[in-house]
């Protein structure tokens, strides 16, 4: 996976926004406090080759419904070969209001997001927190990482404003040194 990971950054640096798969320390991080055992829908937003998808699966009750929103084709065929028996769509997370229309569901109650957005645009951020917070139930809660690094960049400093502008309550874990690059993860309740 390291390998396909890395190629997939040399292609598409901004869209895949890492040189490897979160660790499994940050796939814990992602999941705490997120109350997945009483969620009835739940989105995981880029999911790649499933560094975070296991520990949600882990946590999820049975009959809830999951699905994985994955934009990059080639990633999309690697978590398929992995996970082939999930929901799983090769669609932007943007369209996480439709997807989970399509799914029957109005509103999500948890959504993951692998997302690397301190490399995205001003607007791009601006388009996908508005799906997400559109998709989030009242009180649904929203996990995100960000890498250390990131603070430094007006990209990543901006999406924690837009962070505070979006959500009633936003807080970040400590972070977590073992991944790389060494990251945080925001906690955020709509
Ligand atoms: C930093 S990687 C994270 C992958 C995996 N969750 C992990 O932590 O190892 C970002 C992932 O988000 C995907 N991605 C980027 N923009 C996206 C979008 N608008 N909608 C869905 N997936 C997107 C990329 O293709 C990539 O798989």
């Amino acid at each position: 996976m390291l390998a396909r990971f890395l190629l997939q950054f040399l292609r598409h640096p901004l869209n895949t926004g890492a040189i490897a798969p979160s660790s499994r320390a940050l796939a814990r991080a992602m999941v705490r406090g997120l109350d997945l055992h009483r969620a009835s829908a739940v989105v995981e937003y880029g999911p790649g080759g499933g560094a975070f998808t296991g520990e949600i699966l882990a946590r999820l009750r049975p009959g809830a419904l999951f699905v994985a929103i994955e934009n990059n084709p080639a990633m999309y065929a690697a978590f398929r070969a992995r996970y082939g028996r999930l929901n799983a769509v090769n669609d932007s997370a943007a369209n996480v209001g439709a997807i989970l229309a399509s799914l029957g569901a109005s509103h999500a109650d948890c959504i993951v997001s692998g997302l690397p957005w301190a490399s995205f645009g001003g607007r791009l951020q601006d388009e996908l927190l508005a799906a997400t917070c559109a998709a989030l139930r009242d009180g649904g809660r929203f996990a995100t990482f960000a890498y250390l690094q990131g603070l430094l960049l007006p990209s990543g400093r901006a999406f924690a404003r837009k962070l505070a502008g979006c959500f009633a309550a936003v807080e970040r874990s400590p972070v977590c040194w073992g991944n790389l690059p060494p990251a945080f993860v925001y906690r955020c309740v709509k």
